[in-house]
């Protein structure tokens, strides 16, 4: 359903530019289109209106799309001030979704087009990194009786969400996406990892053989970071805070340091922990001179920049997305995309094929949130199983992939206890 709400957007007349972007998209995502053909038959989302925060790129804008064929009226907001692209806004704004986003937006003005999206009332949300969800439950709380309930994409959103319902906070149901496993073995490992991997890339434009690369966390994005690292024929170092990672990393062949010690030897860090200050002061003071600091985890808290600037004697802008601190002793670090998700600030996110996936598992948890929400209650949910072998066989249908079956004589087998 078009909206008839004004949308806020930096310039309309890029939406042709957006629009092939969200063509290329579309035309690689077969699971997605599959759920669209769905949705426009069955329309579960009649009537409701449906507020998405998510990091607003063409994949994104073709869910966008999806959600609206299923009948809902849609409001759609960044999740990240530098993720936005502003060609793919005009597109959806002209194609009747109200769209509030701009690239690098003040802080002030993004959290002021967060809030947008949540005065337009929705029914249900779509969140990626839980800004939606902690609005509605702060400065806008009027707003939460409308909700039904939304569905949360990332690992960092769900910590979050998981401390509310704890807590007994949350006001409305929450599906966890990031959980299911089309999510977090294909976006999380292969979608990080080549991401993460094109973003720095394209921004440097320099050589990864042979240099010594630092991956800080192993998770399943720290291991695709580090998997795909070790394919550019690089040193991989890994550091954790997790006995049981820090093995599975020395298993995989990496060498597993702490931070004070990998400090001095890399030439590229990428931090993936979802945690603060991985990165400190202290460790850049053993850094080696030129040493390139990236962050892939969703918050822009896993480098330290304000110790950085403090040992810096000056700062600048050498390339796009590429910021030299000229440390007080002379030697230069740099930053790419000030210490945000760089591979969606200074790339264009996961491949078209990984988040077919994942936001088949968004489209399909969001309509079973909305068909469920009262016998779910205020918690933060699993996508059900179901859901996610529906996405994975689609999947492979696409791919032209069969897999066998069990026998019913192997059915038995496996379900039974006595002597095999
Ligand atoms: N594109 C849209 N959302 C994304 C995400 N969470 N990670 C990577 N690419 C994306």
């Amino acid at each position: 359903m078009r909206t008839s709400l004004t949308s806020i957007i930096k310039d309309p007349s890029l939406a042709p530019e957006g629009k092939l972007k969200i063509d290329w998209a579309q035309a690689h995502m077969p699971v997605l289109n599959s759920i669209r053909e769905q949705f426009e038959r069955e329309q579960p989302f009649k009537g409701l209106r449906v507020a998405i925060s998510l990091h607003l790129e063409a994949k994104t804008a073709y869910l966008a799309k999806v959600v609206q064929a299923g009948g809902a009226e849609v409001a759609i907001t960044g999740s990240n001030p530098l993720s936005t692209q502003d060609d793919v806004c005009a597109a959806l704004a002209e194609d009747g979704i109200a769209v509030y986003a701009k690239y690098n937006p003040s802080a002030e003005e993004y959290h002021d087009l967060l809030v947008k999206t949540v005065e337009t009332k929705p029914d249900l949300i779509i969140d990626d990194g839980g800004d939606l969800v902690t609005i509605l439950h702060t400065e806008r709380r009027d707003l939460l009786p409308n909700v039904r309930g939304g569905a949360e994409e990332t690992t960092t959103g769900i910590l979050r969400l998981k401390a509310m319902d704890k807590e007994g906070s949350l006001n409305f149901p929450m599906v966890a996406v990031n959980d299911a496993y089309c999510k977090y073995l294909f976006d999380n490992r292969y979608g990080t990892g080549q991401s993460v991997w094109d973003g720095i890339n394209r921004t440097t434009n320099l050589i990864v053989a042979g240099k010594t690369v630092v991956v800080n966390g192993y998770g399943w994005c720290g291991k695709g970071v580090a998997m795909r690292a070790k394919g550019l024929g690089a040193n991989v170092v890994v550091t954790e805070v997790d006995a049981i990672k820090a093995v599975e990393a020395y298993m995989d062949g990496f060498t597993v340091l702490s931070m004070a010690d990998a400090a001095e030897r890399g030439d590229f860090f990428v931090t993936v922990t979802g945690n603060r200050d991985v990165i400190t002061g202290a460790h850049i003071a053993k850094m080696k001179d030129g040493a390139i600091l990236s962050n892939a985890g969703h918050f822009d808290v896993e480098v330290n920049l304000v110790e950085l600037e403090a040992m810096s004697s000056s700062k600048r802008t050498v390339r796009r997305n590429i910021e030299e601190y000229l440390l007080k002793d002379g030697r230069r670090i740099y930053v790419l995309a000030e210490g945000r998700l760089v591979n969606l600030a200074a790339g264009d996110g996961h491949p078209a094929e990984i988040m077919d996936m994942t936001f088949a598992l968004q489209a399909l948890s969001l309509r079973y949130v909305n068909e469920n929400y009262a016998a779910i209650g205020n918690r933060v949910v699993n996508v059900p199983y179901e859901l996610d072998e529906q996405v994975a066989r689609t999947k492979l249908a696409s791919l032209g992939i069969t897999i066998d079956s069990l026998s019913e004589q192997q059915r038995t087998y496996l379900a039974s206890w006595a002597a095999h």
